[in-house]
């Protein structure tokens, strides 16, 4: 199993609903590490460059919508087989169709409110990690 890293958000809903501690507590209780952390809150071009890929989609617009309604918390994940792991971790975009236990069972209302993002691939990590920590990848 190689050591990976990946990126995820707590998303706004996270934030407002007092949730990141306990999604932060659940990646280290699952022996993942946290190499890198900041809150921001995105602005409209950094929202639709990050969800690029979406554009076009019916959702695209209440999906930037959200995820610039408030502050977030992007996370650089690090350990064995991490990013697969992060999406067990977070359960089915949609809530009703998460896993019990999982952190989008447990916290998220909606498909588009859905607590937490994470990258789907060795690709998508490596785009979303450069996206919002550039800066860090010579101290982590
Ligand atoms: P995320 O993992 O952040 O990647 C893309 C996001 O689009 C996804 O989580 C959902 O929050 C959102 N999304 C996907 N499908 C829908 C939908 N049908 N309606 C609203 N939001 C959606």
């Amino acid at each position: 199993m190689a050591t990976e890293r990946t990126l995820s958000i707590v998303k706004p809903d996270g934030v407002q609903n007092g949730h990141i501690g306990h999604v932060i507590s659940h990646f280290e209780s699952n022996g993942i590490g946290i190499r890198a952390m900041k809150m921001v809150r995105l602005t409209q071009a950094q929202a639709e460059g990050f969800y690029a890929e979406h554009k076009g989609r019916g959702f695209f617009g209440e999906l930037i919508e959200f995820m610039t309604s408030g502050p977030v918390v992007l996370l650089m994940l690090e350990g064995d087989d991490v990013i697969a792991k992060n999406r067990v971790l977070m359960g089915a975009t949609d809530p009703a169709q998460a896993d019990a236990g999982t952190l989008r069972k447990l916290y998220a209302e909606s498909k588009g409110r859905n607590t937490v993002h994470g990258s789907d691939s060795p690709a998508s990590a490596a785009r979303e990690l450069h996206y919002f920590f550039s800066e860090c990848f010579e101290i982590v």
